[in-house]
């Protein structure tokens, strides 16, 4: 784990098209609130929908101190068109001796459908390959939240299977579609 720390407590300012991917600050948390509290996006994610900005600050609070940590976390999405924070993608886990990860992501309503989550995660996908140095990228999803699926899939990740009622999510449990992509997939689209 060590290997990474240093890349988890200083995440860099990644530019795409329309985005910037940074680290969360505590000056997000309003804008976080405004898409974290609709429960149409914490449907299928682990998390619930926020009752009141502070569950927003206290969820600010831990990300920063993951980092503090050098401890697996997300970059915030920022709009470069209007400096709003949008969504949140990143590493969950990261497996040193593998040198495998898994990447999550949530994106506020109002931006669904634009391509943006493609776009963080490709590039999200070239930090984990470039600068961290992965074999292998995973990532899942509920099989009725097949939007998040297609992302995956144009970012070039592969369909490997789905994991029957693998967890409990919101008092049901749910099936899981795994994707993944290697080191060599990558090099071969890039
Ligand atoms: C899932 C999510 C990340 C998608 O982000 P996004 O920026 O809208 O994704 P993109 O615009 O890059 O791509 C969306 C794709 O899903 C497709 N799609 C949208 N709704 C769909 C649906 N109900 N069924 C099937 N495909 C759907 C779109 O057509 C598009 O595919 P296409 O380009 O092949 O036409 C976003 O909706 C989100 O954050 N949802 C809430 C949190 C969440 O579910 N996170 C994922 C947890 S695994």
């Amino acid at each position: 784990m060590q290997l990474y720390t240093s890349f988890f407590s200083n995440l860099p300012h990644i530019e795409t098209d329309r985005l910037v991917l940074r680290p969360l600050q505590m000056s997000d948390a309003r804008d976080m609130y405004e898409y974290a509290r609709d429960p149409e996006v914490s449907r299928y994610v682990l998390w619930d929908a926020h009752k009141s900005i502070w569950e927003t600050k206290r969820f600010l609070h831990f990300a920063r101190s993951q980092y503090r940590r050098g401890f697996p976390g997300s970059f915030a999405m920022e709009l470069k068109e209007s400096g709003r924070m949008i969504g949140t993608i990143g590493f969950m886990w990261v497996n040193p001796d593998y040198k495998s990860a898994e990447v999550g992501y949530s994106l506020g309503r109002e931006w669904w459908n634009k391509g943006l989550m493609t776009e963080a995660l490709d590039a999200t996908l070239r930090f984990g390959f470039e600068e961290l140095k992965l074999n292998r990228i995973e990532a899942q999803h509920d099989t009725q939240n097949p939007a998040s699926g297609r992302v995956m899939a144009h970012c070039g990740m592969r369909f490997e299977g789905v994991m029957r009622q693998r967890i409990m999510n919101k008092g049901t449990f749910r099936d899981v579609a795994v994707y993944a992509i290697l080191k060599n997939d990558w090099q071969l689209i890039h």
